[in-house]
This record gives C-alpha cells, sequence and structure tokens, in this order.
C-alpha cells in the first residue's frame, strides 16, 4: 500500500503505480527501439561547496529542490554515505556499493542526450595567460596566442574599449609583459602623466628597455641617425613635411622631397638633422624656398623640446632594444577642431605642430621596428589611441598595422574610451580581440557594444552588463580588490565572455602592472591583491 500513498489509490488512476507503470513501459520502448540499443546505469553525484557546512547543507538543501520542482529529479542526500561519493567523483576510482545504489537505469540514446550542448570556451588553445574565464561559476585560464592567430591568417590585433578606472591599461601591461616572456618585443606610445608604461618597461628589464621621453629625452629620436641617411631619409621627410606644415606639391614640399631623396640624402651624407639643416642652409645661399625651409628648421632646432631631434650628444635610439617606451607627456597636440580647419591649423603654434609632427614620427619608427623581421613578435601599443588616431598621419599608420601588420607578426594593441577611436568602422573591424571594460555612460555602452558585436548595443541586457555588471563601484567609490579588471572578451573566433584580467603573481611585475596615473607607486594592498 506505500506505494499509493496519497493519490485516489481507489479509482486507480494518477498513482504512484501508473507512474511506474508508464515509466517501464516506456523504458522498454525505448530499449527495444533499435537492435543496438544498450541499457546504462549512470549514477549522478552532484557536489555542492561553501565557506562552511552550514552554507553547504543549505545550498545542496537549494539544489535538491530545485531540481525536484523544475526537472523532476530526485537527488537524494544520503548520511554517512557522502564520503565516499565525493571520492567516486575522482577518475579511476572504483566505484563502491553506495555507487551502485543511487544507479539510474536508462538507455544509451537518453543518455546521450545529457551531453552539454553549449560551451563556454574562450580564447585560443595555447599562449599568454592574460585573463580568467567567468563565464561559468568555474574560473578558466583564458589564453591568447598572438604568434598562433598571426600565423594562423588572422591580424592578432587586440582593442580595449571603456571608461577610465575600468582596467585598461592593466590589461594591456598584463599582454606586453607577457609577449616580452616569450621573446617578443614592444613599442608603447604613453601619454599619461604619471608615465606608467615606462615604469612598466623598466621593471621587465632596465637593460633591455629603452624610454624616450620626448621632453627631456636620454635618446634622440632623429630617423636619420637611427636609420641611417639611406633608410632614415623617408621618415625625415614625413616629420619635416608636418613639422614645417609643407604640403607634398607646393615649392617648398618638391625642394624637401628633393634633399631627401634616398639617394640623394647618402650621397650628400645627411646623416643627422643637424647634416639636413646645413644642407638647406647651403642650399639658401642661392634658392628662396630653401632658405625658408632652413629659417624654420632653426626655430626648432634651438627649442627646448627640439632636442630628441637636434641634440647630437644624446645617443641615437637603440633598436635592439626589446621594449621602447615613447613618453609624451607635455606634448602639446592640436585640438581635433584644430587639425581639421585648414585655417586654424595655419594658425598652428610651433609647440602643437611639434607634437602633431612627433606622433607621425612615432608611429612611423614605430611601424620600422615591428615590420622589420616577419619572423619576430612585434606588438605596438597605444593607449588613449585618440591622440595617435586625431591626426590625419597616426590614423593611417594605425591602419596600416591592421591591414598589413599580420604579414609581419605585429599586431597592433590600443585601447580608448570609445571603440570609435581605432578607426573608421572597416579600420576597427579589423581588431579581432576585442576587449569590453566598464563603461558607465550608456550611449558610449551602446557604441563600444556595436563595436563588440553588431546588433548588440540593441540588447538593454547587453547595455546593462557594461554599465552595470563589470567591475561596478562599491558603496565607497572604489572597485572591491576581487571584482577588479573584469571585462568582457571576444575571442579572434568570434565568442565571447566575461573576464577578469589576471595579474602576473610575481610581485614586482605585479606592481609594475598596476602602477595607475593616480597611485605611481601601488598600495601594499594593491600589490598582494
Ligand atoms: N586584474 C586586475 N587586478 C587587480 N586590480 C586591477 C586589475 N585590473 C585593473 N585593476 C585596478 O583597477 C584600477 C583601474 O585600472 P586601469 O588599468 O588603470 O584602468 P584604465 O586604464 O581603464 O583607466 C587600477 O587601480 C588597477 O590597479
Ligand atoms: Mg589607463
Amino acid at each position: 500500500m506505500d506505494q499509493q500513498e496519497g493519490t485516489a489509490a481507489i479509482t486507480g488512476s494518477g498513482g504512484d503505480l501508473d507512474i511506474t507503470a508508464r515509466d517501464l513501459s516506456e523504458w522498454h520502448q525505448a530499449l527495444g527501439a533499435s537492435d543496438r540499443e544498450v541499457e546504462i546505469q549512470a549514477t549522478f553525484i552532484v557536489a555542492v561547496a561553501g565557506a562552511t557546512a552550514d552554507e553547504a547543507t543549505e545550498r545542496a538543501q537549494f539544489t535538491k529542490k530545485f531540481f525536484s520542482d523544475n526537472l523532476e529529479f530526485q537527488f537524494d542526500i544520503p548520511i554517512g554515505g557522502q564520503e565516499k561519493l565525493w571520492w567516486a567523483m575522482w577518475p579511476g576510482h572504483p566505484s563502491e556499493r553506495i555507487v551502485k545504489e543511487f544507479a539510474e537505469l536508462t538507455t544509451g540514446t537518453q543518455f546521450a542526450s545529457l551531453a552539454p550542448l553549449t560551451s563556454t570556451d574562450l580564447g585560443d588553445g595555447s599562449g599568454l595567460l592574460f585573463a580568467d574565464n567567468l563565464t561559468t561559476g568555474v574560473p578558466l585560464p583564458c589564453l591568447l596566442d598572438l604568434w598562433g592567430q598571426i600565423t594562423g591568417d588572422v591580424s592578432g590585433s587586440i582593442g580595449i574599449a571603456g571608461e577610465p578606472g575600468g582596467g585598461k591599461s592593466v590589461a594591456m601591461k598584463i599582454i606586453l609583459g607577457a609577449v616580452h616572456d616569450r621573446g617578443g618585443r614592444f613599442i608603447v606610445i604613453d601619454r599619461t602623466d604619471a608615465k606608467e608604461y615606462g615604469i612598466f618597461a623598466e621593471s621587465i628589464d632596465p637593460s633591455q628597455a629603452t624610454i624616450v621621453d620626448l621632453v627631456d629625452p636620454k635618446w634622440s629620436l632623429d630617423p636619420l641617425r637611427i636609420f641611417g641617411a639611406k633608410a632614415g631619409a623617408s621618415q625625415m621627410l614625413t616629420l619635416c613635411s608636418a613639422l614645417l606644415g609643407v604640403k607634398a606639391r607646393s615649392a617648398a614640399g618638391v625642394m624637401l622631397a628633393d634633399v631627401l631623396n634616398e639617394r640623394k640624402a647618402e650621397n650628400a651624407g645627411l646623416t643627422n638633422a643637424h647634416a639636413l639643416l646645413a644642407r638647406l642652409t647651403e642650399l639658401g645661399q642661392k634658392d628662396e624656398t630653401a632658405r625658408e625651409l632652413a629659417g624654420l628648421m632653426n626655430l626648432y632646432a634651438d627649442t627646448e623640446y627640439g632636442a630628441v631631434l637636434f641634440d647630437n650628444d644624446l645617443p641615437p635610439l637603440n633598436l635592439a632594444s626589446r621594449g621602447i617606451v615613447f613618453l609624451t607627456h607635455g606634448v602639446a597636440l592640436p585640438t581635433k577642431e584644430e587639425i581639421d580647419n585648414a585655417a586654424m591649423f595655419d594658425q598652428l603654434g610651433l609647440d602643437k605642430l611639434f607634437g602633431h609632427a612627433m606622433y607621425a614620427l612615432l608611429t612611423r619608427i614605430a611601424r620600422e621596428i615591428c615590420f622589420r623581421d616577419p619572423n619576430e613578435l612585434a606588438v605596438f601599443a597605444a593607449d588613449e589611441l585618440a591622440h595617435v588616431t586625431a591626426s590625419p598621419q597616426g590614423l593611417a599608420e594605425i591602419n596600416r598595422f591592421l591591414r598589413d601588420g599580420r604579414k609581419h607578426g605585429a599586431p597592433v594593441l590600443v585601447a580608448s574610451q570609445d571603440a570609435r577611436d581605432f578607426g573608421d568602422e572597416v579600420t576597427r573591424s579589423l581588431i579581432k580581440n576585442r576587449i569590453l571594460t566598464r563603461q558607465t555612460d550608456p550611449l558610449a555602452a551602446e557604441s563600444n557594444l556595436e563595436w563588440f558585436q553588431k546588433g548588440f548595443s540593441k540588447i538593454p541586457a547587453n547595455v546593462q552588463t557594461v554599465t552595470e555588471g563589470l567591475s561596478p563601484l562599491g558603496a565607497d567609490n572604489k572597485v572591491p580588490v576581487e571584482r577588479r579588471g573584469e571585462a568582457l572578451f571576444r575571442d579572434a573566433r568570434g565568442r565571447m565572455g566575461k573576464i577578469r584580467t589576471r595579474v602576473s603573481r610575481r610581485p614586482d611585475r605585479a606592481a609594475a602592472t598596476l602602477s595607475t596615473p593616480k597611485t605611481v607607486k601601488p598600495s601594499a594592498e594593491q600589490v598582494t591583491s
């Protein structure tokens, strides 16, 4: 009579016995569906964890109830049998009697249908470890194989978009550090006042790092000295055209191009900017255009900020260096309006024109170095990219990196508050590894999401994830330590998930990685967190 308990047993309908009979008949049908069908006895064991025994028990009760309410599956919590069941979950452990006791009878087909059809795989199968994949409750390592992507015909470039404080720079430094550790090279343009990438590069290996502070240089960026008269001539031409505000087809432009013709520059022994200035002065004795150019150039040679180009006492940038950082803090730059408006541009002060031209030179030098050896991974990184792409030359160089970098083993790593700074729609679509950090402004969040994955900005839940769900600020206006570095990641294959960037456990590397504009020297709390 036990079996009929709680049912309208007398009428014989809806009782447990009926259900059992139905199950049995279904079971026979399933087993007989094919000659090859087999019987399977499977025991489902679920481990539930908690910080305390009470918490674990509570969660176990919740799980049990959830399965019975929603999935009509009864879990037992056998007192005294739990230790044996725990061990039974480990591969290779012999199954004990209790395991067989809880076996569920099923068929091969039905058992196979239990295989999960979703995947939370994210990132590459090998490569540098830069984050944990948080998509499920179990954090899994998330790897980035830049070299593998490049040799597999994907660009290998990485874009990071999000508001200040979201974790962009930390992510960049994690990646750059790992690139260095694996024998790669990196070049960075750093505009922060705290010189955060300078500190970072020095900490990696002072003997391998070269830091060029544009306003207080220890190295010369004169392309004629770095690359020699022949190879440096075209770069010097790019620089001088921008610096002297010379249009390519004007008389001055033509003259400059002639003087800096590769062969002529070499023959004339133009091995540094001073030699070029002397040559123009010499030509200027007979030629008005040359005299004007020499006059303009002289203006820069005399300024303090001109030292990075004209001071021959400085050693030329060391190309063998494995980590080069250009510090551009304090370098004046024209506003976007001044660049776009021809009349305003013509009125630019020398300092802004110098800054503008230097960005063109820096990106050009970066390309020369990164594109040199196609068999070596050389990453060009630019944080706060808007400064670079504001100028047409800077944008063109980023474009070129994104389009051709793969062939030369040279991916770019860029970060900005707004993904639209990564160039026009076509250009930014070339970045395959996309990372979104927190962006609390809904409009900017939408624009970043649209770049992340087309159509995503239209889904309110996604916007909410980016505005509220990534490294949210606590009541004290600080991000709780355990939630720093959260981001959405779309990997080179287009798979998406949530990650948390993973700072190196090496204390020195962690300290260098966490050096931020506000805290040049990170606090002990940051280093150990
Ligand atoms: N993975 C991480 N682990 C620990 N702290 C992190 C992590 N990512 C970022 N942070 C912290 O979050 C703050 C903001 O990071 P930062 O990279 O400077 O942001 P952004 O460059 O976007 O302005 C810093 O205090 C940094 O130390
Ligand atoms: Mg930053």
